[in-house]
């Protein structure tokens, strides 16, 4: 059985991975106290102690917006620990599968980000992701980086669990209609991870950045539009929700700036791998039918 070591479990993708990964071989699941990426002695202890086939790095700073007062620590974990796990990882073998983000572009593009375009990140989570990716290149390697975007599942926060609690809080929810992307659910992105680190275990040659999220794309409102009607469906309650208001995102400020277009083309990996995933919409559906698929109880998570 191969070894592999998964950092960030209790996160939305390293919950659903830690199933996941289960069906490739033996996972050592870290959590921030055995593994703090914030601590390069203790990113370099635990893998050599481990010596894994395999790591998995769902673990970083997501929070986009305290990001902006935090730039540091963002960099910490984002930007400089992907590299140190590059160099333990080339140390001992292993094939490292990291998580980057559509936020290393600026939006301004109007077709869909490819690999190759240039990154120009808005924001300083964005900046410390970016750094994070040209860490690991630098290194070279069996790295494989998973541009993904937009996440949701049973763990807050996330802007489904978000509009679903608003939508039943308040008369009228402002929600931006100019930011483009493709919502993903952590438990199909941890199931098409499976898929490329089973196939990268044996494709080395193929290492690289690769875009990886549900088909197609959307705005932030009708995202929202869709939840509320698939709300409205699986809870059989037609009534008592918000009114969605259009907004823009100029009207709309937040501490970090977001992209507008942040669609990215996941061709690549479907053309190299043979690896797809669903459209947005059908898995939104699923996840707002799926039993396990909303919040547990915080104890259930940890
Ligand atoms: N969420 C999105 O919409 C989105 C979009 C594009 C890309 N991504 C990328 O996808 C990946 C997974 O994101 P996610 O949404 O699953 O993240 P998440 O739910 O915020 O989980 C982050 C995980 O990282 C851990 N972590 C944070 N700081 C740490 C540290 N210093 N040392 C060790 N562990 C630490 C957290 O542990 P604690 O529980 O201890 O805090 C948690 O397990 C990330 O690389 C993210 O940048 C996410």
């Amino acid at each position: 059985v191969i070894k592999i070591l998964l950092t960030g479990k209790t996160g939305q993708v390293g919950r659903e991975l830690e199933r996941m990964l289960a069906t490739l071989g033996s996972v050592s699941a870290v959590n921030r106290e055995q593994m703090d990426l914030a601590d390069p002695d203790s990113i370099r202890a635990t893998i050599r102690e481990q010596a894994p086939a395999l790591i998995v790095n769902a673990a970083a700073y997501t929070a986009v917006d305290k990001a902006e007062s935090a730039p540091d620590l963002a960099m910490q974990v984002n930007g400089v620990a992907p590299g140190i796990m590059a160099e333990e990882a080339k140390r001992c073998g292993a094939v490292l599968l990291h998580y980057s983000t559509d936020y290393v572009f600026d939006g301004r593009q109007e077709a869909p980000y490819e690999e190759e375009d240039v990154p120009h990140p808005l924001n300083a989570y964005g900046r410390s992701k970016l750094a994070g990716e040209r860490a690991i290149a630098a290194v070279g390697g069996a790295f494989f980086v998973i541009r993904t975007s937009w996440i949701y599942s049973a763990v807050p926060p996330n802007f489904v669990l978000a509009i679903l609690k608003l939508a039943r809080e308040k008369k009228e929810v402002p929600v931006v209609t100019d930011q483009i992307g493709s919502p993903t659910w952590a438990r199909s992105l941890a199931h098409a991870t499976a898929q490329l680190a089973a196939k990268a275990l044996a494709a080395r040659d193929k290492a690289g950045i690769y875009h990886l999220s549900a088909g197609g794309y959307t705005t932030r409102l009708a995202f929202a539009e869709r939840i509320i009607d698939l709300a409205k469906e699986t809870t059989g309650d037609p009534n008592n929700w918000a009114v969605l208001r259009p907004v823009t995102t100029a009207q709309y400020p937040l501490p970090a700036t977001r992209p507008l277009n942040s669609a990215t083309s996941k061709e690549k990996i479907r053309r190299v791998f043979g690896i797809s995933m669903l459209d947005w919409e059908s898995d939104l559906r699923r996840y707002l039918q799926a039993p396990s698929a909303l919040p547990h109880e915080e104890a259930d998570r940890r």
